[in-house]
């Protein structure tokens, strides 16, 4: 309720608003997602996992501990221009795959989705290389994704149309490193 600070104990006193989903109900998500997304693979067939930097990382790791299956693991970094708290869907790629992914069944693991933008060019962008395969599975999702022509087919949690930050999500690189999601108090970016 009032007064309890869910930043304090992370060394962010005064900086969030509100608790959104609590670490525990994240790691229950998480362990639904790795269910799913392994039930629809085969051990011949592992599933390249490719973590899309830097706001996923958090949730890749503990994702692919959680799946049932083996997986394989990739980075790729892209920027989609715009401000800090949205995107232009003009992307660029700032690290690429280490390996080729023809033939392979990629799933791509998104830290949230908001206006789906960068996503869609994601998308289009790793289809041109001959995946068997391409599946998203995100964390978060906004209400406003659903106008981006992108089959998301495994989502954690429906959020509202707020900046939210942790678990991997940042405002100005800071954040990332809390183990819940939470609002962002709107006296640190207004
Ligand atoms: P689009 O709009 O292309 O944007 O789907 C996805 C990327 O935008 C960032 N983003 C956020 N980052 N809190 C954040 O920390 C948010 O509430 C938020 N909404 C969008 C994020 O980098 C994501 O990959
Ligand atoms: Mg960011």
């Amino acid at each position: 309720g009032e007064g309890w600070d869910p930043g304090a104990v992370h060394g962010y006193p005064g900086e969030l608003s509100a608790m959104l989903i609590p670490a525990q109900a994240l790691q229950a998500k998480i362990g639904e997602l790795a269910r799913a997304v392994a039930a629809d693979h085969t051990l011949e067939s592992p599933p390249l996992l490719i973590c899309v930097l830097k706001g996923a990382v958090i949730f890749v790791t503990d994702f692919a501990r959680a799946m049932p299956i083996p997986s394989e693991l990739e980075f790729m970094a892209v920027t989609s221009y715009g401000s800090a708290t949205s995107s232009s869907g003009v992307v660029r790629i700032l690290k690429d795959l280490d390996r080729d992914i023809t033939g392979r069944r990629v799933v791509i693991v998104e830290d949230i989705i908001d206006s789906g933008l960068t996503l869609s060019w994601l998308v289009k962008n790793l289809a041109t290389r001959g995946p068997a395969a391409i599946d998203v599975v995100a964390l978060l999702r906004k209400p406003e994704a659903v106008k981006v022509d992108v089959d998301v087919r495994y989502v954690g949690f429906d959020i509202p149309t707020e900046f939210v930050v942790g678990y991997g999500l940042d405002y100005a690189e800071r954040y990332r490193d809390l183990p819940f999601v939470g609002l962002l108090g709107e006296h640190m970016y207004r």
